[in-house]
Parts: C-alpha cells; sequence; structure tokens
C-alpha cells in the first residue's frame, strides 16, 4: 500500500518541531520507560502494563518488517535538536484495500504541546499524499479527551460510539470511532474555515 519511498528506514518525516523516523533497537529503553506510564499504557487498546523489555524489542522488529513490506508507516516522534531520543510513536496500518488504522502514543512529560496533533497532521497528509489509502480510521475511549482532540485537530470526523473489549486493559470500555476519508481530507487543503466554524468538543 505505501510506496518504496517510506519502505526504506533512511526515510524521515519533517514537522515544525520534530522528526519522524522509523523506529530502532536502540529505542527500546526509552519505550519501556515513556509507553510503561500507566497513564499512557491505559488510554490505549494493546500497550501492556508493566511493559516488559521483549514487548518493546518486539514491537520495534515488527514496526520494521511493516514498514520494509509497505503494509504500514510506523514512526519514532523526536524533538528535532535531540533526534535520537524517542519521545513517543505512530503509526498507520492497512487494514484492507483503501482503509488504513491510525495508532499513536506519546510520553506523559510531553503532552499538552500540540506535537501528536502535529504529528497526525503530518503523517495523515503523508498517507494521502504518498499512497492510495481512501480513509483512515481510529478509535479513542471516550474518556480520552487529549487523543479526541488530537483527532478533531487533524480533521477527522465522529463517526459513532460503541463498547470494545479490550483484553489488555481488562473491561470493555465505550470508544469514540473516527474516520477521515480522502475528499473530506482534500476539501481542508484548499477551504479556509468559515466564521461560523467549530470544532466539535469530544
Ligand atoms: C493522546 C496523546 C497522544 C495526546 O498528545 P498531546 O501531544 O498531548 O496532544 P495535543 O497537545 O496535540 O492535543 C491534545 C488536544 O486535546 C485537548 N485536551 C488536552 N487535555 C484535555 C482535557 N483534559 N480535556 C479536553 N481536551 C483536552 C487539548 O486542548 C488539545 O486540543 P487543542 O490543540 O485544540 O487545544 C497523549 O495524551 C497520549 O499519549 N496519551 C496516552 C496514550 C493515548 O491516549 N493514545 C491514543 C489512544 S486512542
Amino acid at each position: 500500500m505505501f510506496p518504496d519511498l517510506l519502505r526504506d528506514d533512511i526515510f524521515r518525516l519533517e514537522t515544525k518541531r520534530l522528526w519522524l523516523r522509523w523506529p530502532r533497537i536502540a529505542d527500546a529503553a526509552a519505550i519501556v520507560r515513556l509507553a510503561g506510564d500507566k497513564d499512557v499504557a491505559q488510554m490505549t487498546a494493546r500497550i501492556p502494563h508493566p511493559y516488559p523489555q521483549a514487548a518493546a524489542d518486539r514491537w520495534i522488529f515488527e514496526s520494521r518488517v511493516g514498514n520494509a513490506q509497505g503494509s504500514a508507516v510506523v514512526l519514532a516522534l523526536t524533538l528535532k535538536d535531540r533526534p535520537s531520543e524517542l519521545i513517543g510513536v505512530i503509526g498507520v496500518h492497512q487494514t484492507r484495500a483503501g482503509r488504513a488504522l491510525l495508532g499513536y502514543w506519546l510520553g506523559k512529560p510531553f503532552w499538552g504541546q500540540g506535537l501528536m496533533t502535529e504529528a497526525t497532521q503530518a503523517l495523515v497528509d503523508l498517507a494521502f499524499r504518498a499512497s492510495e489509502v481512501e480513509k483512515i480510521e481510529t478509535h479513542a475511549m471516550v474518556d480520552n479527551p487529549r487523543s479526541c482532540g488530537v483527532l478533531l485537530n487533524a480533521g477527522f470526523v465522529v463517526e459513532g460510539e460503541k463498547p470494545v473489549d479490550m483484553a489488555e486493559r481488562g473491561g470493555v470500555f465505550v470508544c469514540r470511532y473516527f474516520g477521515l476519508d480522502r475528499e473530506t481530507w482534500q476539501a481542508r487543503q484548499t477551504a479556509p474555515l468559515a466564521a461560523g466554524d467549530m470544532r466539535l468538543a469530544c
């Protein structure tokens, strides 16, 4: 799904404050430390808590395989002045023809500065520009206003809510489903914000 350009680990995505690059084995310690924070893990479906070292090694390996095969684009977030230090991760994974699933987390010390909004907008733009993806989908717990905020900032539209069984979290949690299709994304590239436009509260 994703083109050759993204399938090599020299690929970099630049935003105002970030470099996004392929995860590497040297990132394992930062992943264990940052994703190992309960406040990060408990908002996600799949991050284990406590977070074992082996899970980081496996995640890095699987991410690199997906990137190399072109079935995913999974990138480490780094601040521009510290490009070797992972502070979070973001990725899109092909789910079926023309569809991709977005996921992300950011280390707690870096929350609330708009960094994941910046990364999400950049990755979404890349996915629509560089591949034939027609729709990007994701969901967040309704009790996760930060993640809902990121998605609304990036132009995602709320499509509904339903309970989701999250084995890693040990229960069922109501999640809000979001989608962004190519047409809606394209319209945001050209349309100026109308006077009455407001972001929906999440
Ligand atoms: C979700 C997460 C990535 C957000 O990262 P971040 O860089 O802090 O997010 P941003 O600063 O880009 O944007 C957060 C938005 O939510 C809003 N927000 C933050 N805290 C909020 C709160 N308590 N209530 C309502 N809105 C809130 C912010 O105002 C911001 O919107 P704005 O730009 O319009 O002001 C980060 O909190 C995280 O990793 N959480 C744990 C893991 C997780 O939730 N992953 C996603 C699973 S779906």
